[in-house]
């Protein structure tokens, strides 16, 4: 259930081997690609894949799910654009896919299947799946549930599908043992055993750590910029200590798990994951820091040359490298600019056009801007020759 960038390539993987797989996705755009033995999402290898395995009637998808002794559902987990948690002023966990995905398979299901829940999930969702299906009428006693959160990196999802360990937990012992079998037979990490809840909190500590960490480096790099001391300097020293790494900070956080799956935890936690949430908190306002920090300049420049400063912002993807925009800082930074009636350069080297404003190429950018903001570490940008050290908002 969900043929999208974690549900296709587990497909076409299980496809491929020895596996007859029925992809389901409401989207039937995605379902004639996939038919015709073509990919509609950006994955490397991933083509080869599914080509193969269509071709040899190994995979076949469809927007109605089938009978099967296996049902996999990876589906989206967002937050809720429109609603906020009063008590804890923070985003809300949108479990609806899940909901209907589980409430679609139920006339399916028979004694003895195995369901899993792929999809990152706030704590208790396998036990909610495990309700709805017993309010659809099937028997639960019957079948086996399981939660395995998928850790993979975009880019390399083909291979980390097979080596990346695996937390699979079970809403009974049997449910886990089952899914863990399941897991054994393609996977060559180590599949490790736990209960749901310890995997669904599995999969959000692994985000929240990194968030944690991230938003340590932009909180220096804020203190940095206050009191004149060079942030990337301070973190080598310190990280010349031999039990200290601190991370580079940025402009934000984005991407549509780090920015996202640690409000499912400050969401359930009743006010008490305080670490977690203002990690969160700093992360997003170091965007609305660094817009500050070039409004302030442009405002500088008009001042001293009596016109307004075309100011390029280099990047806009989430992470370097990448053509993704979920939640990205750097393409909320540039909207906000343009928004507020700055002169904007937008440059992203991974992408030709976007709905929002014209994408400028970098040379011609950098060639016609007077401030130039350094959001994304893109290798095009890397290799430019400057005469200033880069420092893609560290600041
Ligand atoms: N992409 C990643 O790198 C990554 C990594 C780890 C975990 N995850 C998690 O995996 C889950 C899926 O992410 P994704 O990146 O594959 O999302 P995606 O948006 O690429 O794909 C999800 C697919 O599910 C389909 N869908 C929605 N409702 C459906 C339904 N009721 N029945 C059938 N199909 C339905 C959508 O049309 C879409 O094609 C999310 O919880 C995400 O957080 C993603």
């Amino acid at each position: 259930m969900g043929m999208g960038y974690i549900g296709l390539p587990t497909a076409a993987l299980l496809a491929n081997r020895d596996y007859q797989v029925h992809g389901v996705d409401i989207n039937q755009h995605a379902i004639d690609t996939i038919n015709r033995g073509e990919i509609h999402i950006v994955e490397p290898e991933l083509d080869t894949f599914v080509r193969s395995a269509v071709q040899s009637g190994s995979l076949v998808a469809n927007i109605e799910p089938s009978e099967a002794d296996i049902f996999m559902i990876a589906v989206p987990t967002p937050f809720h654009a429109d609603k906020i948690n009063e008590r804890t002023n923070s985003p809300i966990p949108n479990v609806d896919y899940i909901v209907d995905a589980t409430k679609q398979i139920a006339s399916y299901i028979k004694p003895g299947n195995l369901i899993l829940l792929e999809s990152t999930s706030p704590v208790g969702t396998t036990d909610m799946m495990a309700s709805v299906l017993k309010k659809e009428g099937v028997d639960i006693d019957s079948i086996f549930i399981a939660h395995s959160p998928e850790r993979v990196l975009p880019g390399h999802i083909m291979r980390e599908l097979i080596e990346n360990d695996r937390v699979v937990g079970g809403i009974n012992n049997e449910s886990t043992k089952k899914a863990a079998d399941f897991y054994q037979t393609f996977v060559e990490g180590e599949v490790l055993e736990t209960t749901a809840k310890t995997a669904e909190m599995t999969k959000l500590t692994e985000n929240s750590f990194r968030d944690v960490n991230i938003a340590f480096a932009n909180e220096l790099s804020i203190l940095c910029d206050n009191m004149d001391i060079d942030v990337r300097e301070l973190i080598s020293l310190a990280n010349r200590h031999p039990r200290v790494n601190v991370l580079s900070p940025g402009c934000g956080v984005g991407g549509h798990c780090i920015s996202v799956d640690p409000w499912f935890i400050v969401d359930g936690a009743n006010g008490k994951a305080k670490m977690i949430e203002q990690a969160r908190r700093t992360n997003d306002y170091k965007a609305d820091w660094v817009v500050e920090k070039i409004k302030n300049e442009a405002l500088i420049f008009e001042k001293d040359n009596g016109r307004k400063a075309i100011i390029a912002c280099m990047g806009l993807a989430f992470k370097p490298n990448i053509d993704d925009l979920r939640e990205s800082p750097a393409l909320y930074i540039t909207q906000k600019l343009i928004n507020d009636d700055f002169n904007v350069l937008a440059v992203e080297p991974n992408i030709k056009n976007y709905s929002g404003f014209k994408i400028v190429e970098y040379q011609d950018a950098i060639k016609r801007s007077d401030i130039i903001a350094m959001l994304v570490a893109h290798k095009e940008f890397l290799d430019l020759n400057m005469e200033t050290q880069l420092n893609f908002c560290g600041i």
